[in-house]
């Protein structure tokens, strides 16, 4: 089958090989950062052509701290540059910004244009853009956990459970692509992530284009989703 019949309504991208993408071609690592942003700015107007409701990427770990100064500094100057760009054009598409993550650790100028933007595009229904920024899926269910505790109740069902996540107001996670050929989740949306089917494609994420998600969109649909049931 080389069709899409099927479109996910909620699809998880982790944006993975910037680096390897840049240093392949004598490149710095945030040459590849920069063709990174511009691959998702794309994506977006391809994931909407494709009626996909919510895209969330990884687009900053709890772990790429670890990373040096100088690179962690560079990609979140490039965020920012991307907000500053393409704010009104984020707008006028109808994409709505949500964010899961810690963003009090991010610069004051970066959060008061991620809050601006949230603020802004918070009654647009095109397609919900849903970034993970600071975000590991530990942290998050670790952060769950200190609200119930802080809040009178004595137990909790999955479902109330998951209305303490970050995607509480966002669609089952149906489909997750994680580029540059590593399989491993690295502490995405672990919780989230119980049902989606997974796909691994080799190529690097500034690479990434309309034809590939295509292809990716064709991958789902060859899935069969059994959910436990036969
Ligand atoms: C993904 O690309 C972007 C971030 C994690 C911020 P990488 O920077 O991890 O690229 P590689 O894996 O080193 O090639
Ligand atoms: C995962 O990529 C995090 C993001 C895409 C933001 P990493 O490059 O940080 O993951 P590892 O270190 O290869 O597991
Ligand atoms: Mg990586």
């Amino acid at each position: 089958m080389k069709k899409i019949t099927n479109i996910p309504s909620h699809i998880g991208i982790i944006l993975d090989g910037n680096g390897r993408w840049a240093t392949r071609r004598g490149l710095s690592r945030l040459e590849g950062h920069k063709k990174g942003a511009d691959a998702i700015r794309k994506m977006l107007v391809s994931a909407k052509k494709f009626k996909i409701k919510v895209v969330s990427v990884f687009a900053f770990s709890t772990e790429n701290w670890k990373r040096s100064k100088d690179e962690v500094d560079g990609i979140f100057k490039i965020l920012e540059n991307m907000i500053d760009q393409f704010e009104k054009n984020f707008i006028n598409n109808g994409y709505k910004l949500s964010i899961m993550g810690d963003i009090n650790k991010l610069n004051k100028s970066l959060q008061e244009k991620i809050k601006s933007l949230i603020e802004k595009s918070k009654n647009n229904n095109q397609l919900i853009f849903n970034v993970g920024l600071n975000y590991g899926g530990r942290a998050e269910i670790v952060n769950a956990t200190n609200q119930i505790l802080q809040s009178n109740l004595k137990y909790v069902d999955e479902k109330a459970f998951e209305s303490y996540l970050y995607t509480k107001n966002l669609p089952p996670l149906d489909f997750v692509i994680r580029t540059s050929g590593e399989q491993r989740i690295s502490n995405f949306m672990l919780w989230q992530i119980a049902y989606s089917e997974l796909y691994f494609p080799k190529y690097f994420w500034p690479s990434f284009n309309e034809r590939k998600l295509k292809k990716c969109l064709i991958e789902f649909s060859k899935r069969k989703r059994r959910f436990g049931a036969i």
